[in-house]
């Protein structure tokens, strides 16, 4: 669908808002730790080591920060250390503005208000006015003797603003960077024992990722569930979703059996996240769903937990969406010797903000495919997942996609995304053989974002449970 000048205009704003709400609030964190003012008075790169020890920061972090330089036009990373090149930047207060703007807007578009507001409607804008004067780092409001109301452009940029939900919902990630990048702060993103995170609001986070896979996901989905329904002669105990989330996939399956007139398999959450499992449960509950906790890095512990409830995890049809990228790395993977893996541009790190080589991350995920090769070999595995694009690529028409903030936010997180062909290297490398592949989201930058892979685990003798 092409867009008129003015929705382009708005969706460029909205581009443009995310960049700086999730870069300015790296220079913040880069002004408040010293580094910002020692890379503006050196003429020539600072290696990285020197940096991080005398501003008490992680060196690891100071690479990632070079490749969004280079993907910015500010400069960047090399052998001799960090370099800044330009004066002209997306400031703190920039950033701030732009991540308060996004807030309110994310909050118009959980409330229902934007179709509303989109179709001009005055006692809407009379109840969100006081929201509506937020936007206006976006340029999407006009100030009048009534006070703020929407322009055409922000009109026409209401149906995106769902968009604005994202990077929202990692606001508190965005807004507590100085600890992160502070190396005595311990501040790292993660679960506590109970199953919650600090760093990111899980619901607005999970209600994102549903509107990704019901955009752009759902089809592929379907399809590589029906295909995979026939890989054994026996029908699947179950469909299982590691990383569920709002369970938005399990319900679109359901809808899909029901449908095409087939009676659904039990269909089961597995969730670390407690605030998701609350969800998932009220929203599965009324097609019999079951949730339960579970860690993708450790399926031998989801197994457990479905034998408790009857189930075989070997008898399952096991299901994933941008789940991998969010395990954890263990320990000091050994390094992986592969062209396809070697080839990476992305930076890599271990959850302590430690840079990785490409070969210890490939070792890293080959290892977490392993663990999975028992669980799947009957039925299969439909993994969808997004990855790391080429900066170079990043970095071309900055202000009409939103995934440089993309890339921050996974990066500072503690999610591990790799190139598309390395994941599907080391999917191959762990013994996973590859049924069916489907390559996602190509409309943005004329690349894949995402896989939706249709895998199954081979037959090593004497694996097989
Ligand atoms: C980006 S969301 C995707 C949610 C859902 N699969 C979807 O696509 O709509 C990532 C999900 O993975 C969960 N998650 C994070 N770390 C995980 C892990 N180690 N194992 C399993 N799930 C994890 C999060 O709680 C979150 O629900």
């Amino acid at each position: 669908m092409s867009l008129t000048e003015t929705q382009q205009r708005a969706w460029q704003s909205l581009c443009c808002a995310i960049n700086q709400a999730a870069m300015g609030s790296v220079v913040d964190a880069l002004e408040h730790n010293g580094v910002w003012h020692a890379l503006r008075a050196a003429d020539g790169p600072i290696p990285l080591a020197v940096l991080a020890e005398r501003h008490h920061t992680h060196a690891g972090l100071l690479a990632c920060v070079g490749r969004w330089f280079e993907v910015l036009g500010w400069g960047g990373v090399s052998a001799e250390g960090l370099e800044l090149t330009t004066p002209n930047t997306i400031t703190a207060a920039q950033g701030r503005s732009a991540l308060n703007a996004l807030v309110a807007l994310a909050r118009l578009a959980e409330q229902g208000a934007v179709q509303r507001l989109a179709a001009g409607c005055g006692i809407t804008e009379q109840i969100w006015r006081q929201v509506l004067q937020q936007l206006a780092p976006l340029g999407w409001v006009t100030e009048s003797t009534k006070g703020f109301a929407l322009n055409q452009t922000g009109r026409a940029g209401m149906p995106m603003a769902a968009q604005s939900i994202y990077v929202a919902g990692y606001a508190p990630l965005l807004s507590g960077l100085r600890d992160v990048f502070a190396i005595h702060a311990h501040r790292k993103p993660g679960f506590d024992a109970s199953g919650d995170e600090w760093h990111v609001e899980r619901a607005a986070d999970i209600a994102f990722s549903a509107v990704v896979y019901e955009t752009h996901c759902h089809n592929a989905v379907c399809e590589l569930v029906m295909e995979a329904m026939h890989i054994a002669p026996n029908r699947p105990q179950a469909i299982v979703d590691t990383g569920a989330g709002n369970g938005a996939l399990l319900l679109g399956l359901h809808s899909a059996f029901v449908k095409a007139g087939h009676t659904p398999p039990r269909l089961v959450a597995v969730e670390p996240s407690a605030p998701a499992r609350r969800l998932c449960q009220t929203r599965l509950d009324p097609i019999g769903g079951l949730v339960l906790p579970g860690d993708i890095n450790h399926p031998e512990a989801i197994a457990l937990a479905l034998k408790e409830h009857d189930i075989e995890m070997q008898d399952c049809l096991h299901v994933s969406k941008s789940v991998m990228h969010n395990r954890a790395v263990l320990g000091q993977p050994d390094e992986l010797d592969d062209a396809v893996v070697h080839s990476s541009c992305a930076v890599h790190l271990n959850q302590a903000f430690e840079q990785l080589t490409a070969g210890q991350m490939g070792a890293d995920l080959v290892a977490a495919f392993q663990r999975w090769l028992p669980w799947v070999q009957r039925h299969g595995w439909v993994m969808l997942e997004p990855h790391a694009i080429d900066p170079v690529l990043l970095g071309k028409n900055l202000d009409s996609h939103p995934l440089l903030a993309t890339d921050i936010t996974h990066t500072l997180s503690g999610q591990h995304l790799v190139e598309q062909a390395f994941h599907r290297r080391c999917a191959e490398l762990a013994g996973l053989s590859t049924v069916s592949i489907k390559d996602l989201q190509q409309d943005l930058l004329g690349v894949p974002l995402m896989s939706a892979d249709l895998m199954i685990g081979a037959m090593v003798s004497g694996s097989k449970i």
